[in-house]
Formats: C-alpha cells, sequence, structure tokens
C-alpha cells in the first residue's frame, strides 16, 4: 500500500494542472487596445475585465502595459467575480477624455469604477490622469456665473462595495471633481498612492471615504485643491497615518450632516502626517441641520507648515459664511483627542473650536501642542465657543476648561 502514495500523488498533481488552464493574465493588448492615447480603449479594457472576472482560477491578473496611453470613456468594472483575488495591474498611463461632452447622457459623476468586487488589488507604478482643465473652467464653484456651469464632475477612481480590497503605488492626477472614493466598503486599504491636482482646482478632494468601515489610508502624497483626505457620513475604523499633506484644506471630518441626515463617525485615528501650506489641518466639520455623532478621534503626532488653520472644530458650517441661522440641532462631538501637534500657523488664530450653543462638544483634550506664528515674534490665541475638555501643555493656551 505505501508504495501506491508517491504514484496518487503524481496522478493527482497532472490531472489538477490540466484541469486549470493556466491563462490568469488578461492583457488589454490582446484585446486590441490601441495605446497611443488617441483611440478609445474602452471596449479592450471592458473584454480583458469580462475574462479575468469569470477566469475559473483563484487569481486573476488584468494587465495595463507599460507601453502605452489609453484613452478611456467613463466605464464601470462590475463584479461579482470568479477568482477570489483580482489584480488589476497598471503599468502605464492611462487618460481620460478632456472634453466634458464625452458625458453627455452618461453619469457625469464618475469615469472609472469598480463595483461589487471582493478581494480587487489595483496597482503597479501607473499614472491616471482625469484631464480635468475643461471641467474646472466650467465649474459653478468657481464661475458661478457662467451659462452651463457645472455643479457635477467625474470622480477619477471610484470604489464601490468592493470590499476586501487595495490601491497602492497609483499616480493619479488632474481630476474633473474628487480623485478617489472609497464608499460602501469594508476592508480596504489605500497605500503609497500619490494624488495631484493644481491648488486653484475646484472640489478636487484627494480621497473621500462614505459609508465605509475598516479602512487605512498610509505612505501617500495628497496635494490638491480641496481636502486631501476627507471622511463623510456613516464610516468607522478608519486609519490615516504617514500623509503629506498640501496644497489644499487639510485633512477633515465632514462635512457631515448637511441635509440634515443622521451621521454616525467613530473610531478614527489620524497621526504621523504632515500639512504644508494647507488651509486647515486636523479639520472637523459639521452642518447645524445635522443629526447623530462624531465620536473616538484622534489626531496625533502631526506637523504643520504654515498651516491657516492647524486645529479647528467648526460645529456651524456653512458653505456661504453667515448664511446659515443658528439652530438648535447639531452634530454631537465627543472624545476627540489631540496628542502632539507642532508648527507655525500662518493666521493669528491656531486654534478653533466652535461648537453649538445647543449641542455643545464635550471630552476634547489636548496635550503636548505647541503651535507658533510664521511671523517671527508674533503671538497666537485660541478661540473656543461651546466646548469643554481638558489641556495639558497646550501653546497657544487654548480655553478648554475641566
Ligand atoms: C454583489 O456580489 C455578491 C457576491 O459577492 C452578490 O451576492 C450580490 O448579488 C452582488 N450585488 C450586486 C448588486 O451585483
Ligand atoms: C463660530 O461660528 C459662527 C457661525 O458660523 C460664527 O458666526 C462665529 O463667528 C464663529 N466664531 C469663531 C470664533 O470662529
Amino acid at each position: 500500500m505505501e508504495e501506491m502514495f508517491p504514484l496518487l500523488l503524481i496522478l493527482g498533481l497532472v490531472t489538477s494542472l490540466t484541469a486549470w488552464p493556466a491563462v490568469d493574465e488578461f492583457n488589454v493588448f490582446d484585446y486590441g487596445a490601441s495605446g497611443v492615447g488617441q483611440a478609445d480603449d474602452s471596449q479592450p479594457f471592458m473584454y480583458a475585465w469580462r475574462d479575468a472576472c469569470n477566469a475559473e482560477t483563484h487569481s486573476a491578473s488584468v494587465i495595463v502595459p507599460e507601453a502605452g496611453t489609453f484613452l478611456l470613456n467613463p466605464l464601470m468594472f462590475h463584479g461579482p467575480c470568479k477568482p477570489r483575488i483580482i489584480h488589476f495591474i497598471i503599468s502605464g498611463t492611462v487618460i481620460a477624455s478632456g472634453s466634458p461632452e464625452t458625458w453627455n447622457g452618461l453619469d457625469s459623476s464618475q469615469w472609472i469604477a469598480f463595483k461589487n468586487v471582493t478581494g480587487l488589488n489595483v496597482y503597479g507604478s501607473g499614472l491616471i490622469d482625469g484631464q480635468g482643465m475643461q471641467w474646472w473652467d466650467q465649474s459653478c464653484r468657481y464661475h458661478p456665473n457662467k451659462e452651463g456651469c457645472t455643479k457635477l464632475a467625474p470622480t477619477v477612481l471610484k470604489f464601490l462595495s468592493c470590499n476586501e480590497g487595495t490601491l497602492s503605488s497609483i499616480y493619479i492626477v488632474n481630476s474633473p471633481q474628487t480623485h478617489l472614493l472609497v464608499l460602501d466598503s469594508k476592508g480596504f486599504n489605500v497605500d503609497n498612492v500619490m494624488i495631484q491636482s493644481p491648488q486653484d482646482s475646484p472640489n478636487t478632494d484627494g480621497i473621500h471615504i462614505h459609508s465605509s468601515h475598516i479602512i487605512k489610508i498610509t505612505n501617500s502624497i495628497i496635494g490638491t485643491g480641496d481636502d486631501c483626505i476627507s471622511i463623510g457620513d456613516y464610516s468607522s475604523n478608519i486609519e490615516i497615518s504617514n500623509i503629506e499633506c498640501g496644497p489644499g484644506h487639510g485633512i477633515s471630518i465632514g462635512s457631515l450632516g448637511k441635509d440634515g441626515e443622521m451621521v454616525l463617525v467613530e473610531n478614527i485615528h489620524i497621526r504621523d502626517s504632515s500639512f504644508k501650506g494647507t488651509t486647515n489641518g486636523a479639520r472637523i466639520k459639521t452642518w447645524q441641520v445635522g443629526r447623530g455623532n462624531i465620536r473616538h478621534v484622534i489626531f496625533e503626532n502631526l506637523i504643520f507648515d504654515s498651516v491657516d488653520n492647524p486645529i479647528i472644530i467648526d460645529q456651524n458650517y456653512c458653505d456661504v459664511r453667515g448664511k446659515c441661522k443658528e439652530k438648535k440641532s447639531g452634530v454631537k462631538i465627543s472624545d476627540v483627542a489631540y496628542k502632539n501637534l507642532y508648527g507655525t500657523s500662518s493666521t493669528d488664530i491656531a486654534i478653533t473650536l466652535n461648537c453649538s450653543r445647543f449641542v455643545p462638544c464635550s471630552g476634547i483634550s489636548m496635550e503636548n501642542i505647541n503651535l507658533a506664528s510664521i511671523k517671527p515674534g508674533k503671538s497666537l490665541s485660541a478661540n473656543c465657543i461651546n466646548v469643554h475638555g481638558t489641556e495639558v501643555k497646550v501653546k497657544p493656551r487654548s480655553c478648554l476648561r475641566n
């Protein structure tokens, strides 16, 4: 009996080799992509995706080779897929049509989207260029009187209901609006990405997280015309670390509760990051009409270089300053810790904690904070309204009382 084992083993190996054809790589060139950046290569990408997604293998890869520039029209890569793991390897350059007309009759909120794919890994040292200039030129944000101005422009990359996924080693530039959106996803890591758009480009958030849980964003460089990273309603267990932010509006929780929604944002840890020339640093902003909670937030080991508002809570957020009347409602903000924050402020108020009379902020703690003015010798101040908490070694002295 014992001699039979090696033979059975070999037989088993041979059958498994023949039962699993080794095709698990799907190169867009094999599907007719031109790769010269002129003709629309969307169809070849869709076919490569279809075959990778339906492959009878444990893992499958879509390959976008280094040797090409691929023009893509708006497209969605849909799951669920058969392989447990899908690699989408972008080594080349992917560009959008620069013309907003391409979106006529289509959903102008998106360009490239992945939906309902578990175990998706997008990576590969490539460049994704949203070619947003024409969108910026017609945006209502900066051109409110322009006829036909647009409020909604495409997000470069959306991950919708993508659990256990990663995005890494990718360079994303010039999005018409938000660069990267993670929505309705659980267990998604963003690592080692670089995101860049001009400082004056409208609404170009770097990364926006919404209704998502167990998300990590690490080791990334982000400079845009809006928030480097923003966290929206219904998000929890978010870890953000080693981010270089600037230019931009900082790392923001919010704005939350714009249309009176119930919000819940909790267990957020933002650490070991730097801000250079940004309008805000550690920011929380909520609309008075919102309801619900932001709680258990830690901002830790942050460095500010010429930041307008290094530390800011604005519970009275309004898109037009002074336009929103005082309301009795608000999103409750509690248990927020600021620890080891250093650097320079470019305005005279380095710490602003502006909370609501009716829903005050509570459990706010500050420890080891040292902020100085960019103007030598100029002293800074802190401004707090309706806040309860404690402070240890805070400069400028804040206004937290026990
Ligand atoms: C999403 O994928 C799951 C399997 O992973 C499937 O059961 C579900 O129907 C899919 N939903 C949609 C909207 O495609
Ligand atoms: C706090 O917010 C209210 C409402 O937006 C505003 O009127 C007030 O000036 C703010 N206070 C500070 C100190 O920023």
